[in-house]
């Protein structure tokens, strides 16, 4: 396994499953007495990045200060798990640099624009759709597809289980227990 604090970054569409994958790893990773933070953006947004809205300038600003926190993390020896949409590959490759290659590992939530916009768990596809939300990623803001993730899961077609198996297995914690989610 790997012996050293890591960041696991969960990128991909609003509702593409990365906040439901962040909980079960985070829970997995607990079970073996792995201490880890989730870095959420539905909740970064409510406290370290309240001050920002969705321009690309502050979404950089948004994934900027969350590598940096993911950093500052597994420095003091704890695993992070960052879910954010995160839309840009020069914003992750910078958070790549700054959490460090060796630890950064990008996990990219495939799942396709229409299946997203069929869960539409906050109905914010259907306002953006309606012009209620401008730039919207997906609708009228662009979601630039990691070209070498280090892993990738379509949530439509994977099941939660699957996709934490893959991730820990991938991780070489392999003896970790995985928390059975069904
Ligand atoms: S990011 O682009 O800067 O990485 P982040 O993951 O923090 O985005 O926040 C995304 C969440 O903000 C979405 O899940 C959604 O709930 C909300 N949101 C509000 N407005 C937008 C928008 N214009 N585009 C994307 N998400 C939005």
């Amino acid at each position: 396994m790997k012996d050293f604090p890591c960041t696991l970054w969960l990128t991909g569409l609003s509702a593409a499953g990365k906040t439901t994958l962040a909980l079960a790893l985070a829970d997995s990773l607990a079970a073996s007495d792995v201490i880890c933070q989730i870095l959420d953006g539905d909740v970064v947004r409510q406290e370290l990045s309240r001050d920002l809205g969705f321009s690309k300038e502050d979404r950089s600003e948004n994934i900027r200060r969350v590598a940096n926190r993911c950093r500052q993390l597994n420095d003091a020896g704890t695993w992070a798990i960052a879910a954010l949409i995160s839309p840009y590959r020069e914003d992750r490759g910078l958070a790549r640099q700054t959490v460090g290659k060796a630890r950064f590992f990008e996990v990219y939530l495939a799942t396709s624009l229409a299946d997203c916009e069929a869960r539409d768990p906050k109905a914010l596809y259907r306002r953006a759709r309606a012009g209620e939300i401008a730039n919207f990623t997906g609708i009228s803001d662009p979601y630039e597809v990691p070209l070498i993730p280090e892993l990738s899961f379509d949530t439509n077609r994977q099941s939660l289980n699957e996709c934490v198996a893959a991730t820990l297995e991938w991780l070489e914690l392999n003896d970790f227990r995985v928390k059975r989610c069904d």
